[in-house]
């Protein structure tokens, strides 16, 4: 196997700027960009690590090498905040001033407070949730059916986030804010970045629609922080942490506190998951010498019974899916900052204001640091492999202090429900077309991932 070290490609040479794209004399990149994106920021790595793109009025910079992605997201993240698109009207309005937005000291408290909340033991507790719900739904699946994959996903992780959050079954409340929100996210989906700086803040009918469901979502959310306040009973749940979590003055969160963060978790929580497991979904169809080694796993250590927390350390195969398939698929296929003050990347000088992204769906495919890049091959996450492998080389949770609260959460529950739907079914692709990508906020199917159900032999018994 190739060596795997973290090379450099076209550093610099005494160059102000780095080198990139010029773009078109108004626009800049934008038009290439929205036209093919995955496309372009890989085409852009041509360039060297460190590479310089316009959009519009904002000069951006793109980072391909591990350490200066690790520079600006873990050893210097003190000089960035996140980038002016997670700052944009749209995310401020939905999710506030929650974990995923907010900035300096009101952060650090915010996180503070959150963070028993996904402590490895808390979230353990949600295990058997995450397998019920799975089962619930496999009650409905007949084999033989096609079936969107992708949308089954959703329905289930939108309802295990919604009884982890706020202990409620989605027949109710809950429900209808996850399908506001999906309904709310539906025309960003295809936004691109001009409406991202522009549009958002016009008085457009969509963007009246957006308020009008913003609202609708806001109410629901208060009213069940106010039932919860009124009932003042510990239900076991991520709301009830987080309304009893108290800082060292004993300062609690407020209601509004509540909301965005509330919002943040219910929005970060579930769509990632549900790609994933999307993916994961397609990666094994396409591959049967994979997934007759899931199978095997599966049949080794669950035999005819539902998996539990316990069998995780033992589901080794299905965890190195799950790695493998955020490797290729990373659902949030770009982080971003602007930094602060000025500083060098990279041997750039990097100016103050500067918007800053890395693409995990372009490193995670690095040939530098992984052979075959484009191959589904779990087996590759050998313990020497991941020891050798520059630490941001592989950044699907992001890293440093922003990097993902809820990893451990998603890990889990992407585990335990392809173990629950692996042992009773096989997922075949309804038709050989590759799935069009659609890199929206997250890395969607475009139009779903179409499958025909079909039995595992060893669960005949079902
Ligand atoms: C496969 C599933 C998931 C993926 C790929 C993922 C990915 C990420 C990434 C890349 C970031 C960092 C963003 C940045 O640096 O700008 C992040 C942050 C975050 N994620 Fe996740 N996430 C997943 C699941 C979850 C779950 C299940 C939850 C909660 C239940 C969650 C809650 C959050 C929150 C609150 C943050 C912001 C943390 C902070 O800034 O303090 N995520 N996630």
């Amino acid at each position: 196997m190739k060596e795997v070290v973290s090379e450099s490609i076209g550093r610099p040479t005494g160059a102000r700027f780095p080198p990139g794209p010029k773009g078109s004399l108004v626009l800049g990149v934008m038009p290439e960009f929205n036209r093919d994106t995955l496309a372009f920021i890989t085409r852009c790595r041509e360039y060297g690590d460190v590479v310089r793109a316009r959009f519009f009025y904002i000069t951006c910079y793109f980072l391909y090498n591990p350490d200066d992605i690790e520079y600006v997201l873990s050893t210097n993240a003190k000089n960035f905040i996140k980038s002016m698109s997670v700052r944009s009207n749209f995310f401020h309005r939905l999710i506030g001033n929650g974990l995923l937005t907010s900035e300096g000291d009101f952060w650090r408290r915010q996180r503070r407070l959150a963070q028993p909340a996904f402590h490895r033991q808390r979230i353990s507790s949600y295990g058997n949730t995450m397998v019920e719900y799975a089962e619930r739904m496999l009650s409905l699946w007949k084999a033989g059916e096609t079936r969107d994959a992708h949308r089954d996903m959703m329905r289930l992780t939108l309802e295990i986030v919604a009884k982890t959050l706020f202990n409620a079954d989605v027949s109710g409340d809950a429900d209808r804010v996850g399908r506001i929100l999906a309904d709310i996210v539906k025309p960003f989906a295809s936004q691109a970045t001009l409406k991202w700086i522009v549009d958002n803040r016009l008085p457009t009918p969509a963007h009246r629609r957006f308020h009008r469901l913003a609202r609708q979502i806001d109410d629901i959310v208060y009213r069940i922080i106010e039932q919860r306040r009124a009932g003042g009973s510990d239900e076991g749940d991520l709301l009830s942490m987080l309304l009893q979590a108290q800082d060292e003055d004993g300062s609690q969160m407020t209601d509004k506190q509540l909301r965005d963060e509330v919002m943040t978790l219910f929005l970060a929580g579930h769509e990632t998951t549900a790609l994933t497991l999307s993916w994961a979904w397609y990666l094994l169809a396409r591959h049967p010498e994979a997934e007759a080694k899931f199978h095997a796993e599966l049949d080794e250590v669950l035999g005819d019974r539902a998996p539990t927390v316990a069998d995780l350390p033992r589901l080794k195969y299905a965890e190195l899916i799950a790695k493998e398939s955020m490797r290729l698929y990373p659902p949030a296929y770009g982080v971003g900052r602007q930094a602060i003050d000025e500083c060098e990347i990279g041997g750039y000088r990097i100016t103050s204001g500067s918007q800053i992204f890395a693409f995990s769906w372009v490193t995670h495919r690095d040939p530098r640091f992984f052979d075959e890049p484009e191959g589904f091959w779990p087996d590759r996450w050998t313990e020497e492999f991941t020891n050798r492998l520059p630490k941001y080389a592989y950044f699907p949770f992001g890293g440093g202090p922003r990097g993902c609260i809820g990893n451990y959460f998603a890990m889990m529950e992407i585990i335990l429900v392809l173990a629950t739907i692996g042992r009773r079914f096989k997922l075949k692709l309804a038709n050989r077309r590759p799935v069009e990508i659609l890199p929206a906020m997250s890395l969607r199917p475009r139009d779903g991932i179409q499958v025909v159900l079909e039995h595992r032999r060893s669960a005949r018994n079902y």
